[in-house]
């Protein structure tokens, strides 16, 4: 593992190898994700019925998530007991059980093997010996708890009980999305050629949103009256960033369509209903960005509600995935509205493109300067808390508290013996 220096304990400073290393993406894969955190897999609504199924991942290893006939949802490494093939190679579907192409090999629902073909061979010859035991072979099997229809996974024994992790801020944000039965509206896809933490800095960063998504701008559509903050869970490894309208805002939730055309550049929108607001929580909560450690976003951008999953695919590349839902009580107007919303979102969305561009020009020009390091500095150095407002990079070095952590760097191999010295509680060996 090269020698990669920390130069302040506090995390406003990241060297850049973070990025690019080998060493590190491969420790992350066991250090992070199949080390003690719960992972995001997908939402209940996705598979409703027993036999029903979904794939995924966590980090790179690829997980089935089956719901067996009991109603009993099962989360499963997706490779075959026999010689390690992809046993389900479709992202979703319902089965009686799960069979892998190659030999056949059947798997129950919760990834109990249940047969092998030609088991006493052909003519006597060949087959399976005497003493080979079915009921002792399945599938890799993960913890898994569900919270309000959210399904997480962990690969450990070490990890705390979910509500634990998610600490009561969050337990309140996922209470508030998924208050009623939930309706899943479609899927986006988007490629990103950059290290997976860079999303995690993008996501966790609310200072860039007035300056890089230029949307809002063009059109004058920023709200002076929009108040906002961000907010943690007592270790500030998951993040809440949120905005809200001041009580002078009219129209009571982010109704933008009644604004002139821009004074800085002429342009004006000829129809502006993919922003009208429509009020559907209690409170007068605009816009959400949730994310939770390692790789899970949620959303609510106006009406527009998601899930992100990031999906990594080796150091210099990630994937996201986006879920769509809205509520089972949405008439039908509400649903073509949400979907109208999602333009805001995703690989082409107005105010969501230029993150995966943002990701990816950080990705390639400090990739030449692994020596170097990010300065994270905005919203106050020192003690990671919650800010009031939104110009602020806390949330980013709550992430790299976290992960430095697990990480546990080792001393020789590199130079985080020095962070180590310096993190209260970490002895350099
Ligand atoms: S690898 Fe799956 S049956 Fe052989
Ligand atoms: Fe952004």
């Amino acid at each position: 593992m090269r020698t990669v220096s920390w130069p302040k304990e506090d995390f406003s400073r990241i060297p850049y190898a973070m990025y690019h290393d080998e060493d590190v993406y491969k420790r992350e894969q066991e250090r992070i994700f199949r080390g003690p955190t719960w992972n995001y897999l997908g939402l209940e609504a996705e598979l409703p019925n027993p036999g029903d199924y979904i794939t995924t991942v966590i980090g790179d290893t690829p997980i089935i998530v089956s719901r067996d006939q009991q109603g009993k949802v099962h989360a499963m490494v997706n490779r075959c007991m026999h010689r390690g093939a992809t046993l389900r190679r479709e992202a979703f579907g319902n089965t009686a059980d799960h069979t892998c192409v190659y030999h056949q090999w059947r798997f129950s629902l919760g990834g109990q093997l249940l047969s092998v073909p030609f088991p006493h061979g052909a003519k006597g010859e060949g087959g399976l010996p005497p003493d080979f035991d079915k009921s002792t072979i399945r599938l890799e099997a993960l913890r898994v708890e569900i919270y309000k229809g959210v399904i997480f996974a962990t690969f450990s024994d070490a990890t705390e009980p979910l509500l634990e992790y998610l600490d009561a801020p969050v337990v309140a944000e996922i209470d508030r999305l998924f208050a009623k039965k939930i309706r899943i509206l479609g899927y986006q896809r988007q490629r990103i050629f950059g290290n997976w933490k860079l999303y995690n800095d993008n996501v966790r960063d609310p200072n860039h949103g007035g300056l890089l998504h230029m949307f809002f701008a063009t059109f004058d559509l920023i709200r002076l009256s929009q108040v906002g903050g961000a907010k943690g869970d007592r270790r500030h490894r998951h993040n809440i960033s949120y905005s809200a309208l001041g009580e002078e805002a009219a129209g009571g939730q982010g109704n933008y369509g009644d604004t002139q055309k821009s004074s800085l550049t002429g342009y004006r929108l000829r129809d502006t209903s993919m922003l009208q607001g429509r009020r559907e929580f209690p409170d007068r909560v605009t816009l959400v960005i949730l994310s939770v450690f390692p790789g899970a976003v949620f959303q609510q951008i106006s009406n527009s509600l998601c899930t992100r999953q990031i999906r990594t695919r080796g150091v210099n590349e990630m994937e996201l995935y986006w879920t769509y839902f809205g509520f089972e009580d949405d008439d039908e107007s509400m649903t073509e509205h949400r979907l109208l919303q999602s333009n805001l979102c995703g690989p082409g969305g107005y105010i969501s493109m230029e993150d995966g561009e943002a990701v990816e020009i950080v990705h390639k020009a400090s990739a030449t300067s692994q020596d170097a390091h990010a300065r994270l500095e905005i919203g106050g150095v020192g003690e990671i808390r919650d800010s009031k407002n939104l110009i602020s990079e806390m949330p980013v070095r709550g992430f790299w508290s976290y992960y430095h952590e697990l990480m546990d760097f080792p001393a020789s191999a590199s130079a985080s013996a020095q962070v180590a010295a310096q993190v209260p509680g970490k002895a350099a060996a």
